[in-house]
């Protein structure tokens, strides 16, 4: 099993991403929004790259049963009912509803990786889950980190060599690249108190400053929750939701 790690979505192709299985890291915050609003039951998430398109894209679906959410600059987009904390991602809210997600990276990324053959969002708050399907899936992958500005986040770096650190614990067959090798030593070094590692990083502390200290707790859970977000189609869905019906609605999506 060959894995690579990308540390910034902005260096890396959408092309490149035709037919591999990807999984996305956006720590803070959000592919841990992604995680908590799938967890709490929203119908789907649908990243776009723009402000501009989640606007015309909400401006085409039902009102109610959607939602746009996201960030600039960390703040609330002006217009949208949500911002990028996980913690805003509560049952009562989302549960059942389509959410458009714009965020400076994060829904970027998952955009860039979009003509992957599986797409899955990964967090601290589902790691666990997520490495357990990559073994059973057994194929090659790449992990795309979603970074930040032009360069590697290290709280993305982390995650990725703790996904890569526990498929090791199982598996011998491991090929890894110079950046999956760069991302367990990151872990290794960094990786032991998710949470102090979290309000050390970069965009950690701009997000303490401000205010957003409780996400920082809310995305150090390690294991939180078991659910596999899946990029299928233009949104990303709960996996189990979609494989007991043989397929069916992967394919209209
Ligand atoms: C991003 O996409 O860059 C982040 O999720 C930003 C944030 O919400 O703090």
């Amino acid at each position: 099993m060959k894995i690579n790690v990308l540390f910034n979505h902005n260096n890396a192709d959408e092309l490149y991403f035709t037919k591999k299985t990807t999984v996305v890291i956006d720590i803070l915050r959000a592919s841990s929004t992604v995680v908590n609003a799938i967890q709490n039951d929203a119908k789907e998430i649908i990243p776009v790259a723009t402000v501009e398109f989640a606007v015309k894209v909400s401006g085409g679906m039902f009102g109610g049963q959607t939602l746009v959410g996201g960030e600039r600059n960390t703040r609330k987009v002006e217009g949208f009912a949500l911002g990028n904390s996980p913690l805003e991602y509560v049952r009562d809210i989302v549960a059942g509803k389509t959410i458009i997600l714009y965020t400076t990276n994060g829904s970027k990324a998952i955009v860039k990786a979009k003509f992957s053959e599986n797409l899955f969002v990964c967090s601290f708050l589902n790691l666990a889950a997520i490495v357990n399907h990559l073994n059973e899936l057994n194929k090659d992958f790449e992990i795309l980190c979603a970074g930040k500005a032009n360069t590697f986040s290290l709280e993305d770096t982390v995650c990725a060599g703790k996904l890569i650190s526990e498929l090791e614990k199982t598996r011998e067959d491991l090929e890894l690249t110079d950046s999956a090798h760069g991302s367990i030593a990151m872990n290794k070094v960094f990786g032991k108190n998710i949470l102090k590692m979290l309000k050390e990083s970069d965009h950690g502390k701009v997000l303490i400053e401000n205010g957003f200290e409780d996400d920082l707790k809310f995305c150090s859970k390690l294991n939180y929750s078991h659910i596999i977000p899946y990029f299928t189609g233009n949104a990303i869905k709960l996996y189990e939701r979609l494989v007991p019906q043989s397929g069916a609605e992967i394919a209209a999506s």
